[in-house]
């Protein structure tokens, strides 16, 4: 998607199965990797990095079908130097590094890509590794490893995801126990662990802050990929910016706890069980303070929608963004909507104005892209976002699940007879043709 185009102003109302979470699939992708044999991974979700993760993989001899939201690898092979262009558009492409160094011994990794989010270091990932005993040395934006894992204890001296699951794919080819002490705890890294003892590893206290392995030998597995939290706190910022009515279905609510309490306390009713969710919102007020954190905290990647959501809640929001230190950069585009947000270093304040209007945005990352339509739902007229790709890496099927919720959005055609002009105000196109 280049440019999408939405008409504001409507409540969404329905029902969503949530899709398999991204941050689960692409770690399990790379596990794939280390896995001789045939692995099956349900409920995959139709997103760009999957796509991407699934060409890597194909430049390593690890072939990959997909039917539905059934993906099929055969990793019987699988070499050691992924292609730098594929790997630098993605974070994940790091986590290669702990796959190949497991079933290798050795590996050659590009840097990884990903959004922009801050400096995104890899050095808990790489001094975890060398306490394992790994070499470890970065030439013309190459990573270069050398040496099988030893046993030992590495210690995290912050719950990083990337670091932690890197780390368990790489001692699964350890020649003794690995303990990864401060891992980090989100549900994704449980989802890992359960895949890869369903292939015959021998892991304990993933989902804790110790996760202990000893190595045992691997076989392909069948595995359905845990429900995206994140996507399901999306879908409910939605519905909440625009005072909607939505039913959640295959998706886990006590992954979402803060997201529920927080949303709950701006006054959203919110009812439950085990797999499935409804919420229905009226006016919002602020709830108090945002604060985001490693798991079981409030979600970073929750942090913008939810910002898009309380726009129009009556009081101040404050939020602070506590893992990511460039993470307010959808700030600028929800002040074209009309919100009014005060920002100073890792702290945004949000003082809830009385209504949104229409304007052009450009995304700048994934879930900035996911406020910004947050918040163009819910403000009156037309909006546009360009650079709509970033939805792409996230969302599967975005436009048509939106629609199916009452939402009116649309696609730029790609050779457009169009002639949309927007006035230089940012506050609208002037034509108010009707979407396809
Ligand atoms: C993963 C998620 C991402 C989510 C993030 C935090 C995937 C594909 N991505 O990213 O969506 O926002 O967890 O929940 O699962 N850090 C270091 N050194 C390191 C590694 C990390 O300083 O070696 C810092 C990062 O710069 C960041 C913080 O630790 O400030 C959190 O990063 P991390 O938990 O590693 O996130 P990712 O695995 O990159």
């Amino acid at each position: 998607m280049d440019t999408i185009y939405i008409n504001g102003g409507r409540p969404l109302r329905g029902t969503l199965a949530v899709q398999g979470s991204k941050n689960a699939a692409l770690p399990l992708l790379a596990a794939a990797a280390a896995v001789p044999g045939k692995t099956v991974l349900l409920h995959c979700p139709p997103i760009r990095d999957v796509a991407v993760t699934r060409a890597l993989l194909h430049g390593l001899g690890v072939p990959s079908r997909q039917s539905g939201d059934r993906l099929e690898l055969d990793a019987s092979d699988v070499g050691t130097a992924p292609d730098a262009a594929l790997a630098g558009q993605l974070r994940s492409s790091v986590l290669l590094l702990g796959a190949l160094l497991s079933r290798h011994g050795h590996a050659e990794i590009p840097l990884p890509g990903g959004c922009v989010l801050g400096a995104r270091p890899l050095d808990l990932h790489l001094s975890g590794l060398e306490a394992l005993g790994v070499r470890v040395l970065c030439e013309d934006g190459v990573l270069h490893c050398q040496g099988r894992p030893t046993g030992g204890t590495v210690h995290l001296p912050y719950p990083s995801v990337g670091a932690t699951e890197n780390l368990m794919l790489a001692a699964l080819g350890a020649s003794g126990p690995v303990c990864i002490c401060g891992a980090a705890k989100e549900p994704e890294i449980r989802d890992l662990a359960v895949f890869l003892n369903a292939c015959g590893a021998n892991i304990t206290g993933a989902g804790s802050d110790c996760v202990r392995m000893t190595p045992a030998p691997l076989h392909g597995a069948s595995h359905r990929v845990l429900p995206d939290r994140i996507e399901a706190a999306t879908w409910l910022c939605a519905a909440a910016a625009t005072g909607g009515c939505l039913t959640l279905t295959e998706l886990r609510p006590a992954h979402l706890r803060p997201v529920l309490e927080l949303l709950s306390r701006a006054g959203c009713e919110i009812t439950q069980t085990e797999t499935t969710l409804t919420l229905r919102a009226g006016a919002l007020t602020a709830p108090g303070t945002v604060v985001t954190g490693p798991y079981p905290a409030f979600p970073t990647d929750a942090q913008a929608p939810m910002m898009a959501a309380l726009l129009l809640a009556e009081g101040i929001t404050q939020f602070e963004e506590t893992v990511f230190e460039n993470r307010f950069r959808h700030v600028c585009a929800l002040r074209a909507l009309g919100a009014s947000i005060d920002c100073t270093g890792r702290i945004a304040s949000v003082r809830g104005v009385k209504a949104l209007h229409g304007a052009a945005m450009s995304a700048t990352d994934l879930r900035g892209a996911a406020a910004m339509v947050c918040a163009a739902l819910s403000a009156q007229g037309e909006s546009r976002i360009t650079q709509a790709w970033h939805l792409d890496r996230g969302y599967g099927d975005l436009i048509r699940r939106l629609r199916t919720l009452g939402a009116n959005v649309w696609i730029e055609p790609k050779q457009s007879s169009r002639r949309t002009t927007w006035n230089r105000t940012e506050s609208g196109p002037t034509n108010g043709e009707p979407p396809p």
